[in-house]
């Protein structure tokens, strides 16, 4: 089979050609159509997660994917052969991920698809579509809250302002001039540019009392500090990529965590149910095709992302 994998932590992928996975008791073995690309991919392709982390290799890139069952190992219940699934299938100790034709997930990391769209557009929902979830959630977002999101026209944003926005909160929103229109299609109540100067700057010029909420998916630890000045006392302050520090969150008077995703086959399948209802939009960005996944990858490196990127398959 044909997939997108690296001979090692840090070295270039490259499109290989792998032997067909097996099912083992208990997972299911999917024919991909679609793979969605994520930041966390290329981090651990690099070997960013280091001893936590064990791999085999080659190491196929990629957890998110959508497809139809091909075949499954024994003990599996809630699948059978040629159901529609989408979910996770990074699987590093056994060598194998999403950027692929063929790829074994366990049996709890998917979900029936959903029924309304393509594979490619359920593929960009598993990992930015279940950490927008749990994110809202977790900070506790709710009806009449102010809600600043750093990073918001990625794929996690993109998913958590509409979701703020669904519970009734007041979503101010981060995004260059050109996207700010569509933020607000989102539900963003407004934006943010943060290439013209400090947002933080911006958001208190126009909300003195500040925001109850900040969800930051962009900013390094001393940006993440500088960026909890916008929270009002005893707000919440969480970051996606591990700049939260809890003693200067005590400091502050501000509840706050590095949050990290739990996904689980509910979560799928609620996200499931509000694409096919219509509530929730899934804004893929760009969709190329599985051999250009290294150049794809290297362009969602440099940030410049607009929802999400897709390899079609
Ligand atoms: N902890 C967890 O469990 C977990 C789960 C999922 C994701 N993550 C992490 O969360 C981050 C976001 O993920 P993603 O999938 O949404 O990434 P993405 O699709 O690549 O989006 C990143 C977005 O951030 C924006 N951005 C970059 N620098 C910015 C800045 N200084 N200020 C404001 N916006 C900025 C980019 O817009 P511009 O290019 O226009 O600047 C882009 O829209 C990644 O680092 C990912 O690894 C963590």
């Amino acid at each position: 089979m044909r997939a997108v994998a690296v001979s090692a932590f840090g070295e270039q992928p490259q499109l290989m050609d792998l032997p067909q996975p097996e099912p083992g008791p208990g997972e299911v073995l999917v024919r991909l159509s679609a793979a969605g690309v994520n930041p966390i991919d290329w981090k651990i392709a690099e070997g960013m997660f280091g001893d936590a982390m064990p791999a085999a290799f080659p190491l196929v890139m990629g957890a998110d994917g959508a497809g139809e069952v091909l075949a499954i190992g024994t003990g599996v219940r809630r699948f059978t052969v040629g159901d529609a699934v989408f979910g996770q299938f990074q699987r590093t100790e056994q060598g194998g991920g999403s950027y692929a034709e063929l790829a074994l997930a366990d049996e709890a990391a998917i979900a029936p698809a959903a029924r309304s769209v393509t594979y490619a557009t359920s593929a960009a929902v598993p990992t930015a579509g279940t950490t927008a979830y749990n994110l809202v959630e977790e900070t506790r977002v709710s009806e009449g809250r102010r809600v600043l999101i750093v990073g918001a026209t990625g794929g996690v944003g993109t998913f958590t302002t509409q979701l703020a926005a669904g519970r009734g909160a007041e979503v101010i929103a981060t995004a260059r001039a050109a996207q700010s229109e569509l933020m607000r299609n989102l539900g963003a109540a407004e934006t943010v540019d943060h290439t013209v100067g400090p947002v933080a700057d911006q958001v208190l010029a126009a909300h003195p009392d500040g925001v109850d909420v900040l969800i930051d998916l962009a900013s390094g630890p001393a940006e993440f500090s500088a960026m909890t000045r916008t929270v009002r006392d005893g707000g919440t302050a969480v970051s996606t990529i591990g700049s939260a520090d809890a003693d200067d969150l005590t400091e502050h008077n501000l509840r706050g965590f590095n949050f990290v995703n739990r996904p689980s086959p509910q979560l799928l399948e609620i996200l499931a149910g509000q694409v096919d209802s219509g509530r929730l939009t899934v804004l893929v960005g760009r969709e190329v095709l599985l051999e250009e996944a290294p150049e794809a990858i290297a362009a969602q490196r440099k940030g410049r992302t607009q929802g999400k990127t897709v390899l079609t398959i």
